[in-house]
């Protein structure tokens, strides 16, 4: 998963830091590693800080403002002690909280995961595609606004999901996926409308991605997943040539709880 870059095994917050610019990338468990492997491939020499924030698993359940003030604080005080050159918010349902209010405090650029609305908007071919996230993420006025802006023509199920970040976490933590559970999870997603169907679904929480194959093998029907790992990793590359900020030491782990 690190393509044999050195790593620090999962540390406690308080050790003493050892600061040199790495890239914070934070979610509430194992889900940012989707993006973090992406971030990897496309920035091989990138040092990286990944705090999985496990003490406070779900985000998808929170309520908003509690879930926006836990973050801006943990992120505040992670940077004060470990002075990251770039954030990555590696979490669709904090990145569409959460994101503005960051960038107003952190002087170092701030990168975003949220649904990738836009691209499955350009993929589909039917008109019909389903988000598949969080409870949290379907109901922010943040995905609300990326329909409006880039798909308001098409038909979009947006499906919450209560199980399936649990079920990345199992698969990643060695324990067998319960694949009744995920049929049920994702059946909102495939819908037919006016005899077209759903054709893509967007994978809104960088848990799914490693719930993929198993996916494929429960869909009703044959779609295309859009997992926005890539395209992030992309973003932040184009952000630290832009910016100039140098990366490149040793990867770390943490984990809060
Ligand atoms: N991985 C997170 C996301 O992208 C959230 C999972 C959770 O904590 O509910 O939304």
């Amino acid at each position: 998963m690190l393509n044999g870059s050195p790593v620090v095994p999962f540390q406690p917050l308080h050790m003493q830091p050892d600061v040199s610019g790495r890239v914070l990338v934070l979610d509430s468990g194992v889900g940012g590693l989707s993006v973090q492997r992406e971030i990897k491939r496309a920035l091989p020499d990138a040092g990286l800080l990944y705090l999985a924030d496990r003490a406070a698993f779900p985000y998808g359940d929170w309520e908003a403002d509690a879930l926006r003030d836990h973050i801006a604080s943990l992120v505040s005080s992670v940077s004060d002690a470990w002075q990251p050159s770039a954030v990555v918010v590696a979490c669709n349902t904090a990145s569409t909280l959460v994101l503005q209010r960051l960038r107003k405090f952190l002087d170092v650029p701030v990168v975003g995961t949220v649904p990738a609305i836009k691209p499955a908007a350009q993929k589909t071919k039917s008109g019909v595609f389903a988000v598949l996230a969080t409870p949290g993420t379907v109901k922010r006025d943040y995905t609300q606004d990326l329909i409006i802006d880039f798909a308001p023509e098409h038909h979009i199920a947006l499906v919450g999901a209560t199980g399936l970040a649990a079920l990345a976490e199992d698969k990643l933590a060695g324990r067998a996926v319960d694949l009744d559970r995920l049929r049920h999870e994702i059946a909102p997603c495939f819908v037919e409308k006016s005899g077209k169907r759903t054709d893509c679904v967007v994978l809104g929480c960088t848990h799914y991605p490693f719930l993929q194959k198993e996916m494929e093998q429960v869909a009703p029907w044959p779609v295309t997943w859009i997992d926005p790992a890539p395209a992030i990793a992309r973003r932040l590359t184009d952000v630290l040539k832009r910016e100039r900020v140098a990366v490149g030491c040793e990867d770390l782990f943490f984990v809060t709880g």
